[in-house]
């Protein structure tokens, strides 16, 4: 057969040999009635390719056929690669393609609901084109994710999902290599595990049920199972009330649950290298996906120390309160005080991530450790990424009668986690774990302004479609 080369590979070394390409008719520019310019893409490559009429191969009818070629419409080109005149402007790739055959492979819409081009903009292209008077698009996000399979094909879309991908494949490949094994546990379960109203009830064959608001009872069962280090990769269901920047009622969690031997600092350590080597990991291998956020999205590169900063709560605190800041030392951090220790950490210690470690007992779930010196706070923790959360972690209850006590005292009716309560009672070793949210890691490692831009189907609470 034919030989297939993909746009993106198409170089100076190609120079003079005919290839076939396949990809979306991004650009159709006729300069006259001889002459054509398409510019097509595949994936995030594009490649300029020229339509002139000639004797051997192309016809007038040929350049009238694609001169009518609807945007985005999937074409086959057959061409003789060369370098141009002058350097072009707008393509990834330096090479044009002179066309000798050309096929329709799939006609798009005339009318399309989005140009990808003008979603493909940065904020700065349109601030220089209001100063010149001409006319750009700007694209809505409702528009962006009502018409998700166009709004996807943006460079910085197409990076953004590769990069999310590299992120689950290094929590994974990192956790293998330090003795983790990978579990799936239920999604259909009987109630919540994190508290609060935020579930999704239905109906299971005529019991209450709900979808898992997080694997956290079942990692730690595993734990009791004897399995010693468990992750989880998985889908997780809250049925948020507010519509957020950074709230899904769909995400991907990263779940990470370990014995403790000595201190629940050992699950910090994982924390702290898991992320250094996967922040490492991009920064290396993802500069052309990062680039082309970039562009479109300008940000400046995530500043972390080879040793991750932990501070306590009680510090963070101190901060905020010399900063003209007043929170509540047994309270939680809202929204806004947690974005201002960001900057007040940067600040000081020149990094956009760190740990905050013992939280106020009272505002952590059921199933945390309290601290051995002041059952006031927990051994617990959050992870911060330019001043907002990425994780939240723990050691965990693993007494039975001091796990009974406190899932009453946060007003959980036991009955209900029996079978939960009484894992611990046939054996349990010391264990604590945390939970990641994957849109959030690459929506801060990013800086990108919005989760739904690190969803591909976002679900909000507005929003259950497409
Ligand atoms: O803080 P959360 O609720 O903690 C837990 O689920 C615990 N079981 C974790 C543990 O092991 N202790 O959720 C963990 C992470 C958050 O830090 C955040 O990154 C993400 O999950 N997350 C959300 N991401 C998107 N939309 C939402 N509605 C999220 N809620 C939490």
């Amino acid at each position: 057969g034919r030989r297939w080369t993909e746009i993106g590979s198409l170089d100076i070394e190609l120079a003079g040999s005919t290839v076939l390409i396949r990809g979306a008719a991004q650009t159709i520019r006729p300069v006259s009635k001889k002459m054509v310019f398409l510019v097509v893409r595949h994936y995030v490559s594009t490649v300029q390719c020229v339509l002139v009429i000639n004797k051997e191969c192309v016809s007038p009818q040929m350049v009238k056929f694609a001169t009518g070629l609807s945007k985005e419409s999937i074409i086959d080109i057959e061409g003789v690669v060369s370098i141009p005149k002058d350097p072009i402007k707008g393509t990834t790739q330096q090479v044009e393609v002179q066309v000798t055959k050309l096929f329709c492979v799939n006609r798009a819409v005339p009318n399309l609901p989005i140009n990808i081009e003008d979603a493909a903009r940065s904020e700065m292209e349109f601030e220089k084109a209001e100063q010149t008077g001409e006319q750009l698009v700007r694209v809505g996000q409702d528009t962006r994710l009502n018409y998700r399979v166009l709004d996807m094909r943006t460079p910085a879309n197409q990076a953004t999902f590769r990069i999310q991908c590299h992120v689950e494949n290094i929590f994974r490949r990192f956790l293998l290599s330090e003795g983790f094994v990978g579990i799936h546990t239920p999604k259909l379960v009987p109630g919540s595990s994190e508290g609060g109203a935020a579930v999704f009830k239905l109906d299971y064959k005529g019991q209450p049920a709900c979808l898992a608001q997080s694997p956290q009872l079942y990692k730690q069962m595993a734990i009791c199972g004897g399995f010693g280090r468990v992750f989880e990769v998985g889908s997780v269901f809250r049925a948020e009330d507010s519509y957020t920047h950074r709230h899904l009622c769909e995400f991907v969690g990263l779940d990470v649950e370990m014995e403790i031997k000595e201190h629940y600092f050992e699950v910090c350590d994982i924390v702290d290298r898991l992320f250094v080597a996967m922040f490492d990991y991009l920064n290396e291998n993802c500069k052309k996906e990062l680039d082309a956020i970039n562009r479109q999205y300008p940000f400046e590169p995530l500043k972390y120390l080879r040793k991750t900063l932990r501070l306590t709560f009680l510090e963070g605190v101190k901060m905020l309160k010399e900063a003209g800041v007043e929170v509540d030392p047994f309270g939680d951090l809202n929204t806004e005080a947690e974005k201002k220790l960001g900057q007040l950490v940067r600040e000081k210690y020149d990094t956009d991530f760190y740990i905050l470690y013992r939280y106020p007992l009272a505002v952590r779930p059921f199933y945390t450790m309290l601290c051995y010196d002041d059952p006031a706070y927990s051994n617990s923790f959050d992870v911060f990424v330019r001043g907002e959360e990425i994780i939240s972690g723990a050691q965990r209850i693993h007494l039975p009668e001091l796990l009974t006590k406190r899932a009453e005292a946060c007003g959980i009716d036991v009955k209900t986690i029996s079978t939960y309560i009484d894992s611990f009672r046939y054996g349990a070793p010391p264990h604590g774990g945390f939970g990641v949210g994957l849109e959030r890691v690459v929506m801060l490692f990013c800086a990108l302004n919005n989760i739904r831009k690190t969803s591909l189907f976002p679900r909000d609470p507005q929003r259950l479609v497409p």
